[in-house]
């Protein structure tokens, strides 16, 4: 699968996005290193602190129904710039490349060190 193809995956499933409050929505899609995609996306809720990302979304479905870990990941691609939070947890899983449509509308690449440089680490 190209880089354009999970692109598109993430567009296609951003359509399923559950964001009533921001009218926002987001999808996004992580292809594993068995060429699975597993999409997620944004899952808001009225107590607006509770909502979930697309990516975290994505990321957390193929823990739970797979048990995948850090580097079992090579790429994500979402239909938004990621947010502060979620590029912790790109960093974390070890994304190889992080597809996004950027602030201008474009579509780019980095790697997660280059979203969120001098990363926590525990
Ligand atoms: N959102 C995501 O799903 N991913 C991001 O990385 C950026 C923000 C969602 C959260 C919220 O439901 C909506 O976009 C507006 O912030």
């Amino acid at each position: 699968m190209t880089d354009g193809e999970l692109h598109e995956r993430a567009q296609a499933a951003a359509a399923r996005a559950y964001a009533p409050y921001s009218n926002f929505s987001v999808g996004a899609a992580l292809l594993d290193r068995d060429g699975r995609v597993w999409e997620g996306v944004n899952v808001e809720n009225a107590a607006y602190p509770l909502g979930i990302c697309a990516e975290r979304a994505a990321i957390g479905r193929a823990v739970s129904e797979a048990g995948r870990r850090p580097g079992d990941f090579e790429a994500i691609a979402i239909t938004a710039s990621p947010c502060g939070g979620c590029r912790q947890w790109l960093v974390e899983f070890r994304l190889e490349r992080v597809v996004y449509t950027d602030n201008h509308g474009r579509i780019v690449t980095h790697a997660p060190d280059e979203l969120l440089p001098d990363t926590f680490v525990l």
